[in-house]
């Protein structure tokens, strides 16, 4: 059942546990998340790029959503536009029937940012659309870096507070030491909670963790022993994740982990049957993986058996 964003994540706010957003390129993605969600028996929000959405076509992405709603008609599902840059691309995927959208124009000064944020927001608004908003810099914060240097990347909460008041946006990811990709953290992984906790405490709106993959310990030896390299590439651990979403984090986003799982299958395969060219055979286990990862994320962002 298609379900507007903040339907999904204003329940999870109130109860306090993580909904998982899960990117998708191709229809293998995008009905293994849908599959998973039903095994955990988990809300569920699907997220497109802009450049998966030129990928696939408009059309496509919201027919193949539309059939998988409705195979698994009893998972509460939102279709948002990841990292949307314009307020035309937010309109084009608002008209299209997408249930949420994001408009980031965090690297926007302040002022900027909000003006686009509460456009977007009018006009979703009007026509029954969640808008997600971003604050701050996605960027790894270092061990030694002095509170200015904090100050001048990550989320400003008096800014928050008055970014959420004024634009009326309906939730928001905050800059808390994340970034996107495999490679988040040059030393120890650090995320600013006590920042994230002022945040939730000064909007009081569901909040979204970006660049949220955790690269676990199995996928991360497949990908490594078929050949991968990941240059010591590190992900956002469980705990840190619990620990997010006690301080308010309700929208994690999740698109690495899936990239590794279902490529470390792929290469595994290539290896391992060097005559095999049924795609098929390539991406039936690509698919198995990505599903155990997204089933056990689902328990550890507390969405399990909440439909
Ligand atoms: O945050 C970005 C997502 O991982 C999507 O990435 O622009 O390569 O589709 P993409
Ligand atoms: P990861 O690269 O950590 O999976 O983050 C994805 C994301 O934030 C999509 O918006
Ligand atoms: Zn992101």
């Amino acid at each position: 059942m298609l379900v507007t964003g903040i339907e999904i994540l204003s329940k999870a706010h109130k109860e306090g546990y993580g909904v998982g957003a899960f990117n998708f390129v191709n229809f293998e993605m995008l009905r293994t998340i849908f599959e998973a969600a039903d095994v955990a028996q988990s809300p569920l929000i699907v997220q497109a790029s802009e450049g998966a959405i030129k990928y696939l076509g408009m059309d496509m992405v919201l027919s193949m959503v539309y059939t998988m709603s409705k195979r698994h008609s009893h998972i509460p599902v939102a279709l948002h536009l990841d990292h949307g840059t314009s307020f035309e691309s937010c309109k084009r995927a608002v008209d299209a029937g997408f249930t949420s959208v994001m408009i980031d124009a965090s690297h926007h000064p302040f002022k900027e940012n909000l003006e686009l944020t509460k456009e977007v927001v009018d006009y979703a608004h009007s026509k029954g659309v969640s808008v997600e908003a971003e604050l701050g810099r996605l960027m790894g914060i270092e061990d030694n870096v002095s509170v200015d240097e904090k100050d001048a990347v990550l989320v400003n909460p008096n800014e928050a507070e008055e970014f959420v008041k004024v634009s009326q946006v309906d939730y928001l990811a905050p800059a808390i030491g994340t970034s996107h990709g495999a490679f988040k953290f040059k030393g120890e992984p650090k995320l600013d909670f006590d920042r994230l906790v002022e945040v939730k405490k000064r909007t009081n709106i569901p909040l979204v963790l970006h660049g949220a993959s955790s690269i676990p310990e199995s996928v991360r030896q497949t990908f490594l022993s078929t050949g991968g390299d990941l240059k010591g590439g590190k992900g956002v651990p469980f705990d840190f994740i619990e620990q997010s979403i006690k301080g308010g984090i309700n929208k994690i986003n999740i698109d690495t982990d899936l990239r590794l799982a279902f490529i470390g299958q792929v290469r595994k395969m290539a290896n391992d049957h060097p005559s095999e060219f049924d795609l098929r055979k390539y991406f039936t286990p690509g698919m198995e993986a990505v599903k155990a990862v997204i089933v056990e994320r689902m328990h550890v962002l507390g969405s399990a058996g909440k439909i």
